[in-house]
């Protein structure tokens, strides 16, 4: 991908996105619309993926017919929110390896801490997309990216759903190499460190809890 950020403006992204961020929208109906919406920006983040043609024979003749040249996926869900986007594009591309890591963010320090991580063998051969619904601070995905290079990963993309310019500009600074694709750019982050507008906690919104 040659632009370090993409913004996903399809209609179907855009519709569903206005519905996710509505505070009325119920938890079942929340996560349903991640489902969908994911499988959309997979769809994207995935286009510029390597194809070979394979010889197949149809009913009326043979021909040599576009498939994937089976590059190894890894997808990475950045927990616990990061698990709605995952779940909807392992369905699109089922084959892929899956990995998980853990961050909480130390209460002092405000520092992103390490609970958990568990990824897939060759790193280093994978195309590696990272998975996190929202992009704020900045803070876990770049912690969560340099976990990943760690790793050896050398070829990583980041998908989130909405995207806040601090957050943005922090992985530009960290990580220039890793494009980043979103359904939108938001205003920015409140004192909080929410996305604003943004639809709350993406977690909590999806899961049912406060
Ligand atoms: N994480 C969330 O779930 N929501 C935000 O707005 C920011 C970080």
């Amino acid at each position: 991908m040659k632009d370090h950020l993409t913004v996903v403006k399809h209609p179907l992204v855009q519709h569903k996105l206005t519905l996710m961020r509505d505070v009325e929208t119920p938890t079942a109906v929340f996560r349903q619309l991640l489902r969908e919406i994911s499988q959309l920006l997979a769809y994207e983040v995935t286009r510029e993926l390597p194809m070979t043609t394979k010889r197949i024979t149809t009913p009326l003749k043979s021909m040599d017919s576009p498939t994937l040249e089976g590059r190894k996926l890894a997808l990475v869900s950045i927990l616990r929110a990061g698990n709605g986007l995952l779940d909807g594009m392992l369905e699109l591309i089922p084959s892929a390896r899956v990995g998980f890591v853990g961050l909480y963010r130390d209460e002092e320090t405000l520092q992103p801490v390490q609970y958990y991580f568990k990824v897939p063998t060759e790193l280093d051969e994978r195309l590696v997309i990272a998975v996190d619904p929202m992009l704020a601070t900045g803070n876990s995905s770049v912690a969560a990216i340099d976990l990943l290079k760690g790793a050896g990963a050398k070829d990583i993309r980041f998908l989130c759903l909405l995207a806040a310019p601090e957050g943005v500009a922090r992985m530009k600074e960290a990580h220039p190499d890793v494009p980043i694709v979103t359904a939108a750019l938001d205003e920015g982050l409140n004192e909080l460190g929410y996305i604003v507008p943004g639809l709350g906690d993406a977690g909590d919104r999806m899961f049912g809890t406060k």
